[in-house]
């Protein structure tokens, strides 16, 4: 095929004058021109190759830096998101799997959190949340990790962690006047994530303020069909006390599952 003007014109323009051309074949592509091409001396002089292998090449190229690219974004994003999710370090490898079953609690509790994290998008869009009661030691941090750190790194969800005295500090710390954030702010915080994880309800007997400030954050994550998992060391009948009956009902709406921890504590038994 006979070049056109033009084509002379912008391969001259990028590789120097054509010294030479020749006929060749290539193995996938067949037969073509190859052009000598330098800046009038051999020595510096190159053969250009196939242009479609050549063509191919540099979209492999291409095709490999955006692939890293990608690559580097979503695990800078995922980074990211596990930076964001406050879960405690100690916490931050806790998986559903590495959750020992010896009894048919245990297998329960294992079977319902499991359940949550792998369908965790159905349960979300309707807002469905979870409560975890029972003594202390007995995996309930571990198990609602777990599930944030599913949603977080599998789902590509996000999930905040926070004990319920470290939001009640988070709202203080918006009253004065020097704040780093307005108390919209901070029950911004509380909405935004797709799962909240809160801890540690119930450790002391709450105030007034607290106990509000409990029903705004439940209360506006249900308003948006946001669920929350709530981790307790109270019973089931002692809750309502500590968050508020209406708190308690709107856990419980959709299906929001009530699971016990009953058995020893497991405290020093890691088999880390
Ligand atoms: N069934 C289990 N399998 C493996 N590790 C467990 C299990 N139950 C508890 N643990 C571990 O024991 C420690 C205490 O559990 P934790 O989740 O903090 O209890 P809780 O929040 O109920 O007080 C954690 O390090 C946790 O990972
Ligand atoms: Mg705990
Ligand atoms: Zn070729």
């Amino acid at each position: 095929m006979a070049r056109t003007a033009s084509e002379v014109v912008s391969l001259v323009g990028t590789l120097g004058q054509v010294l030479k051309s020749e006929k060749r074949t290539c193995t996938t592509h067949g037969e073509y021109t190859d052009h000598l091409t330098g800046l009038g001396k051999a020595r510096s002089a190159a053969w250009h190759g196939c242009n479609r292998c050549n063509a191919a090449h540099r979209a492999e190229d291409t095709r490999r830096e955006q692939q890293k690219l990608i690559r580097d974004n979503l695990r800078r994003s995922i980074e990211g998101r596990v930076g964001r999710s406050c879960i405690p370090r100690r916490f931050s490898d806790r998986s559903l799997a590495g959750f020992r079953v010896d009894g048919e609690g245990q297998a329960s509790a294992l079977r319902i959190c499991t359940d949550y994290a792998e369908n965790f998008p159905a349960h979300a869009r309707v807002g469905r949340s979870l409560m975890l009661l029972g003594t202390v030691g007995t995996g309930k941090t571990h198990l609602a990790t777990a599930i944030g750190n599913h949603v977080i790194r599998r789902l590509g969800m996000t999930a905040l962690y926070l004990t319920a005295s470290s939001a009640f500090r988070h709202v203080k710390a918006s009253f004065g006047s020097d704040s780093p954030h307005t108390e919209v702010e901070a029950y911004a915080l509380f909405e935004s994530p797709d799962l909240l994880i809160l801890d540690e309800v119930g450790v002391q007997n709450v105030t007034e303020f607290e106990r509000t400030v409990m029903f705004e954050m439940i209360n506006s994550r249900y308003e948006a069909m946001k669920p929350t998992i709530v981790i307790s060391n109270r019973g089931k009948d002692e809750l309502p006390t500590y968050m508020g009956d209406r708190v308690v009902d709107r856990l419980r709406e959709n299906g929001g599952k009530l699971v016990l921890f009953t058995w020893e504590s497991q405290r020093g038994k890691e088999s880390v």
